[in-house]
């Protein structure tokens, strides 16, 4: 089949060549940003005197005609039309004519076309990623709210550490979630500029106006350099590497749901919903969503690095190999989206088991450091000294068999008589959670900060 840039070949292309080179397979999902580049890029021609304007509202009506046929399905996307922008131009020229359909391609090359197609699909995925974000730490949130008495052993080593309240817990995801969010946002800001009418590389001696295709499309001004612009693929990189951020909170997030909804751990039950059986074990019921979520991220994260890999060696400026820049980024919008959602309805639906929550916090001697803290505060006693001899009371928990929160006054003062009557009350898990009034501490008053700010600020995006 005779190529559309076949002027200077007298041999046709090998079928090998067609299949090697085609993008069609998977950049017909640009369909819709393609036309609708190519629609504001025709009326640009007809308000140019380009071309006429007749000519550019056939064109146009031609383009939308084409997109009628995609959306319906009746539509043949063929290998030896190579991409997305050849088969739209190829059947608005059997639409319109060759004569006038040829006429689409003026001052534009697939260079700037394809820049553009990529960026407005990227731009748009980000927006339905952010709404994704924002539901989510609305439920974490919500969540948060009703959660605030939920007294759970904060962990660090995964070893029992200090009492925290399930709501601080939760809420410690929302911030993480808020800065994928603005980590979007920016992304989105900084890479709204249209870079069509850079053409091949350096620019078109046609009288175009470039502002007037990137207003037709919404983007907020139009790129600086037409070299960087056929050459930059920063958009990609950038939707791919906040993918990969958002997918490795999600997948923390999944471990911890994982962790706790074992039994050995049994702080939350994920609802049967979203839980999956074993074909041989009858009693299974097991985390596979979670799971899923936390494997996924490791295929963003080959997405994020294989797309940096093909671009670090590339010279200046459009070279084939940015035509491997569109799958992972499918990929991986499609993983974040359903991850995201997936993830959303699984935390709604589940289960917190609060009094298993309670009943480990009286295991590893949780408000050892509040004892610590009781001998600094009223006996004056160095950190250092505090610590050995809260150390010892640890240990005489231990030798029987009881938690630091469980000895009594007696038993407390044989340690260190510095240990007195008011020293019991600082062992008080719930007391110990209180106390840590400081901006961002674990108690109900600065938790209700927390989650104040976080509606705030979802208010404040509306
Ligand atoms: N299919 C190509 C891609 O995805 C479109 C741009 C082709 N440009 C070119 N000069 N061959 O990158």
């Amino acid at each position: 089949m005779k190529k559309m840039w076949s002027g200077r070949f007298e041999l046709e292309s090998s079928e090998l060549l067609e299949e090697f080179n085609a993008s069609i397979e998977f950049d017909k999902n640009l369909y819709l940003e393609d036309i609708t580049g190519s629609k504001a890029h025709a009326k640009m021609l007809g308000e140019q005197g380009i071309i006429t304007k007749s000519e550019a509202l056939q064109i146009i009506n031609g383009l939308e005609a084409v997109l009628g046929e995609i959306q319906s399905g009746k539509f043949e996307f063929k290998i030896a039309d190579e991409d997305i922008h050849m088969s739209v131009e190829k059947r608005l020229s059997e639409i319109i004519g060759k004569e006038l359909g040829g006429k689409l391609h003026t001052a534009r090359s697939r260079n700037d076309q394809v820049a553009l197609d990529f960026r407005l699909y990227v731009l748009s995925k980000n927006r339905e990623i952010n709404s994704k974000i924002y539901e989510l730490i609305s439920t974490l949130s919500n969540l948060a709210n009703s959660h605030k008495d939920t007294l759970m052993p904060g962990f660090t080593h995964l070893q029992h550490a200090q009492p925290v309240s399930l709501a601080y817990h939760l809420m410690a995801y929302a911030f993480m979630f808020k800065r994928d969010f603005e980590r979007f946002l920016s992304s989105f800001e900084r890479n709204n500029l249209s870079p069509l009418g850079s053409a091949a590389l350096a620019g078109t001696p046609h009288n175009i106006d470039r502002d007037f295709v990137a207003r037709e499309l919404g983007f907020s001004g139009v790129t600086q350099n037409a070299m960087d612009s056929v050459s930059d693929r920063d958009f990609a990189l950038e939707i791919l590497f906040n993918i990969s951020v958002l997918m490795t909170h999600a997948s923390r997030l999944c471990e911890e749901l994982i962790l706790w909804s074992s039994q050995e751990f049994g702080f939350v039950t994920i609802s049967d919903t979203y839980s999956t059986g074993s074909s041989i074990m009858p009693q299974k019921k097991n985390p596979d969503v979670a799971e899923l979520i936390r494997g996924k991220t490791g295929r963003v994260n080959g997405n994020l690095v294989a797309l940096l890999t093909t671009m670090k060696g590339l010279p200046l400026a459009y070279n084939k190999d940015m035509q491997e820049d569109k799958e992972g980024v499918f990929d991986s919008v499609k993983t974040a989206l359903t991850s995201v959602v997936i993830l959303n309805e699984m935390i709604k639906t589940a289960k917190f088991n609060s009094k298993n929550m309670l009943n480990a916090t009286k295991k590893g001697h949780l408000s050892a450091t509040d004892l610590a803290d009781y001998l600094v505060r009223e006996k004056n006693i160095p950190f250092r000294q505090a610590h050995f001899i809260t150390g010892k009371a640890v240990a005489k928990a231990e030798n029987l068999g009881v938690d630091l929160s469980e000895l009594g006054a007696k038993e407390l003062k044989e340690v260190d008589e510095n240990l007195d009557d008011n020293a019991v009350k600082a062992l008080d898990l719930n007391a110990s959670k209180e106390a840590r009034v400081s901006r961002g501490g674990t108690a109900n008053k600065a938790v209700e900060a927390q989650i104040n700010e976080i509606n705030n600020w979802l208010k404040s995006q509306i």
